[in-house]
Formats: C-alpha cells, structure tokens, sequence
C-alpha cells in the first residue's frame, strides 16, 4: 500500500494566510452589510508601473508573431533579466556573475524548493515569529528545527548561538516584525555561517522599503556572505508583482562544500523541475530596473510608507506598543488589553471588521501579537484606524 509523507501530520492544519481568509470569508458570509477593511495578507493594491505594462505589451505583441515569437526559454531566466538585476546589485556596490542569478516565480516558491539541496539530518535554525513557509517547508521535510527568540529585548532581531546549526534563515527587513538588521548585526551571522560551515538563506523580499542608507539590502553587501549565503528577493512587493509573480535568487559561485557546488546543484534542480517564467513577464521584470519604471515603483513604495505612518500614528495614539512601519510594509503590534492573537482577531474583526495577522500564526513568540499591513488602499487605511480608535480608544 501506498506510504505518505507523515510529516505533514506534524503541520498545523491550515496555511496561516488560508485560515485568515476562511475566518476573513465567514465573517463577511454573516455579515453582508459591513464592508470588511484587509490589512492582512500583504498583498500589493498599486497597479503595475506604466512603464513596466508597456513592457509586458511589447511583449505580448512580440508572442504574436512568428519571427518574435518564443517558445521555452532558459529555466535560470533570460539573460536580458539576469543582466539587468546584476546592473541593480552594483548599484549598491555588489558585484554578481550573471548565472549566479536565477529568475523564478518568486521568492516564496524558491524558498521552499531550496530544501531539495540539503540533507535531512541538517539542524535548522529558524527566528521566531516568522514567515511560515521556512518552518512548513521544513516540517514537510522532516528536519530538526530549532527557535530562535527575537522579542522585544533584542529589537525582534535574534544575535547568532552559542551552538552550531546547519541552515539559517534570516528575513531583513523582517516579515512580520518590520525589524531590519544593521551591517554589523549580519556581519554577526555572516561570521558564524562561515566559521561552522552553515548556509544562511536570506530573505531580502522586502529591501525596497529600506531607506536609510546605512542599513543592508543584501547579504551581499557584507564582506564573506558569498561563501555562506543564498539570498532570494521578489518583485512582488517592489513593483506590485504579487499576481503577476516574478522574483530570483542569488546562489553563488563560492558556495562549494565537500567539493558539491550549491550554485550547480540549483542549476540541475530548476533545469529538472522548473520551466522558468514567462517570457512576457521576464520583459515586464526587465522594466521594473529602468530609471522610468523606478520613479513610477518609487511613488507606488512612497504610498505604502504613507500607510505604514497612519497605522504607527493610529497605534501612537492608542498607547499601543509596536515596532517595525519604518525601512518596512509591516507593523507588529502588542495586542491590546493583554489579548491572545487569534482573541484580538476575532474581537478586531467583530467589532471594527478589520482584519489582521495574528502573531501567533508567525510563531510561539507571536503571542499576544498581531500584524498590519501598510500594501492597503489608503483611505482604506485611514478608514481602518479610525475604526480600531473608536474600538479601542
Ligand atoms: C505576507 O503577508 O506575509 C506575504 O504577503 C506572504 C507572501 O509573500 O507569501
């Protein structure tokens, strides 16, 4: 008889985003007079920048015609695409080889596929609140996990060990704290990476909220993360691409143990089991780095901070304690009146019909926390803080 991946019994029975949006759904089901406002999921509502539909146009014409027409293309992206996400890394003074640059679907699905490079028996270290596709992924796979706390004590921004792990995951600027590590705090992990012959897996999806120039958008902008580090990055909240789904991964060339190279062995997985993405939104991603398309992402990133400023006001004058909504889409929040996360979603949801993210979805640290979301309509927003005001006020 057919044996099943048992593993999965040790998951919790639904996705954290899936069960937001059943309760999300049930509500509305109950109550078809009150419009629900969402600041949960974070999921973009700016619409694609012109510059980057013009792109996506072009290209769709170009499917059209036989002599433009394309069929399969490379699995690791077109070269147009690698290159120009290498020109972005020099910006900000990374140096990147071309096919150290894989294009994907983005960077939760790469995310989770990365584990089809390690062992099992590796001893995985993973923050705690955190994105749930790093624990899930893992639980799939059978793998030890250890957590690491970040609380309020160390700025939500967990210092490497005192003991060894194999596989790191790191998330800067953090979903769902909003903290961002600085070059020291990551020089930290970097140095500890490198001294027990561990694999950091940076998640640097949300590095275009960053805008203090002294802290990192990349791993990479700190010296020896090339021989410890694979960092996957998104367009889907830099340039509203959630629907659209674009993103890549930076696997280099130095990350070589027992003589097996990573970046080799991502090549092989994605040539097996990835077709690569579209061509017509490998052109629209192209866009994304142009200085046209970059003024238009800019506003677009300049709205969301405007959101994230009337949810901390909002939170300020509650007296609610929160970090994050500066450098970062996410606000994480104490629960008020010492509130569970899922108890203050549903109070939330019952008495304002905003929803949420409920900390405790993120992690075990996540109780008594909740997230916001700053990727809203902005008068929808404001809507929602006045709403939790006159509820919690
Ligand atoms: C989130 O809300 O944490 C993200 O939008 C989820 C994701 O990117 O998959």
């Amino acid at each position: 008889m057919i044996m099943l991946n048992e593993q999965y019994q040790d998951l919790t029975p639904s996705y954290l985003f899936a069960e937001v949006a059943r309760r999300a759904a049930a509500f509305a089901q109950a109550h078809p007079d009150q419009e629900i406002i969402k600041l949960s999921i974070g999921d973009v509502t700016r619409p694609l920048a012109p510059a980057v539909i013009a792109a996506m146009h072009k290209a769709v014409d170009e499917m059209g015609q036989a002599a433009t027409f394309h069929g399969y293309g490379p699995e690791q992206g077109y070269d147009f695409l690698r290159q120009a996400i290498g020109r972005y890394y020099q910006s900000f003074g990374v140096e990147l080889e071309d096919d150290e640059i894989f294009v994907s679907d983005g960077a939760k699905s790469d995310l989770a596929n990365i584990t089809d490079l390690f062992d099992r028996d590796n001893k995985v270290l993973i923050p705690d609140p955190v994105y749930p596709v790093y624990v899930d992924t893992n639980i799939m796979n059978g793998r030890e996990i250890v957590y690491l706390e970040a609380n309020e004590a160390n700025g939500f921004l967990p210092a490497p060990p005192d003991f060894e792990a194999d596989l790191i995951y790191l998330c800067s600027p953090n979903n769902p704290t909003g903290a961002v590590y600085n070059r020291d705090q990551l020089k930290a992990w970097v140095d500890y990476a490198n001294r027990w012959g561990a694999v950091l897996l940076f998640d640097a999806a949300y590095e275009s909220f960053i805008t203090d120039p002294d802290l990192p958008r990349s791993i990479f902008e700190i010296p020896g993360a090339k021989t410890c580090a694979i960092e996957f990055c998104s367009l889907s909240k830099t340039a509203g691409f959630t629907g659209t789904r674009c993103g890549y991964t930076v696997v280099p060339q130095e990350l070589v143990f027992d003589s097996m190279s990573l970046n080799h062995m991502w090549n092989r997985r994605q040539t097996t089991k990835f077709n690569g993405v579209p061509y017509v939104v490998q052109r629209a991603a192209e866009a994304v780095f142009t200085e046209e398309a970059r003024a238009q992402i800019r506003a677009s990133i300049a709205y969301y901070q405007e959101n994230a400023r009337v949810i901390a006001a909002g939170l300020d004058r509650l007296g609610i304690a929160y970090t994050g909504g500066v450098n970062s889409p996410y606000l994480w929040m104490r629960c008020p009146n010492g509130m569970g996360s899922w108890e203050f979603f549903d109070d939330l949801l019952q008495k304002a019909a905003v929803v949420g993210t409920p900390g405790e979805g993120f992690g075990s640290c996540g109780k008594g926390y909740f997230r916001l979301t700053a990727f809203g309509d902005h008068d929808k927003t404001v809507e929602a803080m006045e709403r939790i005001q006159k509820a919690y006020g």
